[in-house]
């Protein structure tokens, strides 16, 4: 299981020092919170701080879009992401926007809240390189695990292994040393860690230690 530290949980006045925690901790990814204020109640970074951020390092982003109408910002983001996440709730024209994004070149991902069944990803399941399980109701880091997400991800990797498909579980929210070892039983391939990390008294030495324990 790889680890994407979120660094909306670092210190947001210095995230050129939050990249380079991800690059000394070992990160293969850094996830990346777009928050518009109207599909979440919070406000966050924009498709020019995502720019700067892919220009400060070679580490790949992982952008997830917390947007209403996510179609009017995923042009200007597809240039400095690897992989681009929207939301299943957010997305009218959802078939039409993976496309779009994976002609671009960049990994499609579509989030499901928590409380949305994985079942509605049945017939787009193999158009996607990726999805994002939020264990927490998006909008905040800092928050707790929802235990029954954990279920949602043993449905949806029986699912995928049922159907032979190559797509990934990303799990977002909550997620730190003391639950990380559930988070993979359960058939997560990419761990979203925020203030597991940051939060932590040593971010780098934190990240060291999940990203040995997930290997
Ligand atoms: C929540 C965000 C998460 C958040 C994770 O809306 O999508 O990526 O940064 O933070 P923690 O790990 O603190 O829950
Ligand atoms: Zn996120």
């Amino acid at each position: 299981m790889i680890i994407a530290p979120s660094i909306l949980a670092a210190d947001l006045s210095d995230l050129a020092k939050a990249l380079r925690q991800c690059e000394e901790g070992g990160a293969e990814l850094v996830h990346v919170d777009v928050m518009d204020g109207h599909f979440v109640p919070n406000l966050t970074f924009g498709p020019p701080v995502v720019e700067a951020l892919a220009r400060r390092t070679s580490l790949p982003l992982d952008v997830h879009l917390m947007v209403a109408n996510p179609d009017r910002i995923v042009e200007a983001t597809v240039q400095s992401a690897a992989l681009i996440s929207v939301h299943w709730e957010a997305a009218s024209h959802l078939d039409r926007l993976v496309r779009r994004i994976r002609d671009a070149g960049v990994q499609a991902g579509v989030a499901l809240n928590p409380a949305t069944p994985v079942e509605v990803l049945q017939d787009l399941l193999p158009e996607l390189d990726y999805v994002v399980l939020m264990s927490v109701n998006p909008g905040f880091s800092g928050q707790e695990l929802l235990p029954y997400v954990l279920d949602k991800a043993r449905r949806l990797r029986r699912r995928i292994g049922d159907a032979g498909l190559d797509v990934r579980i990303e799990m977002d929210g909550g997620i730190g040393p003391a639950n990380v070892a559930d988070v993979g039983a359960a058939g997560v391939d990419i761990a979203v860690v925020g203030s597991g990390i940051f939060a932590a008294t040593e971010p780098v030495r934190t990240m060291e230690n999940l990203i040995r324990r997930s290997c």
